[in-house]
């Protein structure tokens, strides 16, 4: 019966990766999946993690299980941060998940037990595995394009039914490099809770673009401007535990009950997917947060690490000359490449991006710089 299937079409993504690690060029560079690099190409296990880890091997606690709704300690711990504001908290319920996408996923399951009438709108380019994040939900889905003054995305909102969802992503949007500004969030914030649509947020480079409350700062006010909103948190980019498949999915919602009973149904699909999260990444996650001065060693990690990113950027906008690639911010770099400028980019040059143009900017080192900008140049070439 299985054998019946049409063949389904590998993850591109992670066929380049293979491809990229079969060539045996010395000047390759792996610039696809989105994990930070150090200089030296490695990515590293941050002092803050390796410290938690530590503390956590001498407890030698328990392997038992943890429960569908993971470590709340973590789940606590990690909304704290990212909410900043004790009424927000207050609001707030939450379970750990299997990393972001696990957060994705079961809040996309959510949103359609709970609307299947619901139409989830949706800016592309889309992080890549949105759409197939919110199609194996079952939600329907509508696109608009992602621009810099936000408007199409806007008029998508001005008109959506009430109970439709909006999925963004709260900073360094993945693909673009667009983070809103806090102008924008606040029309956005206006117009949704007049409208009744839910936000859906997707939290996965925060304190890779501004700053950490900088980055956060838009999700913060548009969750006090409306009645309820769902977030997914990814800890994989910004405590570098991308192995760990850490992670949590928040209900924020002024109705009490409400809240409780959605926190109920996502610990019920997680039972029903994978039964309960993966205990080690959440256990470092809320050491590091539940301790003040790891918390503070931790945030000087992540700092160096976004102040690296914006040295390479600024120096491939400066030595490209292309535009616009100084506004863009986190992790990736979407350059003004095609298809055919990244193939040859990939067969002339040994620098791997992925077709749509988009680079990862951690996996350069600094001494590479200007040969990569030198390499963007000669691939931008008209054919
Ligand atoms: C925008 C965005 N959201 C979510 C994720 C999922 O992250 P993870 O499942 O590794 O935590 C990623 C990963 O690249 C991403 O780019």
């Amino acid at each position: 019966m299985l054998l019946t299937l049409d063949p389904p079409s590998a993850d591109p993504l992670w066929q380049l990766t293979a491809d990229c690690a079969r060539d045996v060029r010395p000047q390759r560079l792996d610039l696809i999946v989105g994990v930070y690099r150090d200089d030296t190409g490695v990515s590293p296990v941050m002092q803050a993690v390796r410290t938690a880890e530590l503390r956590l091997a001498e407890r030698s606690g328990s392997k038992a299980y943890v429960g569908p709704a993971g470590c709340e300690r973590f789940t606590r711990s990690t909304a704290a941060l990212l909410l900043a504001d004790p009424a927000l908290e207050a609001r707030t319920e939450g379970v750990q998940t299997v990393a972001g996408t696990g957060a994705l996923r079961l809040l996309a399951e959510l949103l359609a037990a709970t609307g299947p009438d619901r139409t989830v709108h949706l800016g592309t380019p889309a992080y890549v595995n949105h759409p197939a994040i919110l199609a194996a939900a079952g939600l329907r889905t509508v696109t608009h394009p992602v621009t810099p003054d936000g408007s199409a995305m806007l008029a998508a909102v001005r008109t959506a039914r009430p109970g439709d969802v909006l999925l963004i992503q709260g900073c360094c949007h993945n693909p673009t490099g667009l983070s809103m500004s806090a102008a924008l969030w606040d029309e956005l914030a206006s117009v949704m809770a007049r409208r009744g649509v839910v936000p859906f947020i997707d939290q996965a480079y925060f304190g890779l673009g501004d700053g950490l409350d900088e980055d956060l700062d838009g999700m913060r006010r548009l969750l006090r401007a409306v009645p309820d909103a769902v977030v997914a948190v990814s800890a994989s980019k910004a405590w570098g535990l991308y192995s760990e498949r850490t992670g949590c999915a928040l209900i924020l919602s002024d109705d009490a009950a409400q809240r409780r009973h959605a926190a109920t149904l996502l610990e019920n699909i997680a039972r029903a997917s994978y039964s309960q999260p993966p205990a080690h990444g959440a256990a470092i996650v809320a050491e590091i947060l539940t301790d003040p001065a790891l918390t503070a060693c931790w945030r000087g990690e992540l700092e160096s690490m976004r102040l690296r990113l914006g040295v390479l950027r600024d120096g491939l906008a400066r030595l490209t000359g292309f535009a616009g690639l100084g506004e863009q911010r986190g992790m990736f770099l979407k350059l003004p490449l095609g298809p055919a400028a990244m193939l040859r980019l990939r067969s002339e040059h040994a620098v791997y991006g992925l077709p749509s143009g988009r680079i990862n900017l951690a996996g350069i080192p600094a001494g590479r710089v200007g040969a990569v900008a030198r390499a963007l140049r000669a691939a931008h070439r008209p054919t």
